[in-house]
């Protein structure tokens, strides 16, 4: 590969794995300018949306991409993290608002934050609510979802804040299905 090339890809290179699942998110910046060359705005809008390809997510695992500059976790859920999630008490929240740019202003109840009605999919933007790093995901922390460890903020396996300093849960980004396969992000 010539140093030409080389750079090309590690330019492109912004899409990492927070655990060893397959998966490929596809640019928008790759894709606009072929399907819409003429539209002035193709490239705003390749900066703004992302579509990732989720068909090698396995279940139990999470796929994360950068996008806008943050970490964005995407994780295929299994049926003990969502019926984990479903069965908590609403009041035993810290944060009852959904925080999911999808549906704004809702409670937090599980149905609220998925992606997908039956729940297996959870999409959030990975960064903690108190003070900005990066929760550890895979079941971390004692609420089985994520842990920042910064200075110990406990999130569920709905991605809600249920223990520690941060004051809000981990927000959902506007996000959506464009087929069973790929999620588009903005
Ligand atoms: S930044 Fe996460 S607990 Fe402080």
């Amino acid at each position: 590969m010539s140093d030409a090339e080389h750079h090309e890809g590690t330019r492109r290179d912004f899409l990492y794995y927070a655990t060893a699942g397959a998966g490929t998110v596809v640019a928008g910046a790759a894709i606009w300018p072929l399907v819409n060359q003429m539209n002035p705005s193709a490239d705003v809008q390749a900066l703004s949306s992302i579509r990732v390809d989720i068909s090698g997510i396995e279940p139990g695992t999470q796929l994360t991409v950068k996008w806008l500059g943050k970490p964005v976790f995407i994780r295929r859920r299994v049926e003990e993290e969502i019926t984990a999630a479903r069965d908590v008490d609403l009041s035993d929240l810290i944060d009852n608002n959904d925080r999911n740019a999808n549906k704004p202003d809702l409670d937090a109840a599980d149905e609220n934050r998925s992606l997908s009605e039956d729940g297996e999919w959870l999409v959030m933007i990975g960064v903690c609510t108190h003070l900005g790093c990066v929760p550890i995901g895979d079941g971390a922390g004692d609420f089985g979802g994520w842990f920042c460890p910064c200075h110990g903020s406990h999130y569920d396996t709905s991605g809600r804040i249920r223990r520690g300093p941060a004051p809000e849960n981990l927000p959902v980004p506007i996000a959506a299905f464009t087929d069973e396969q790929t999620i588009q992000l903005g």
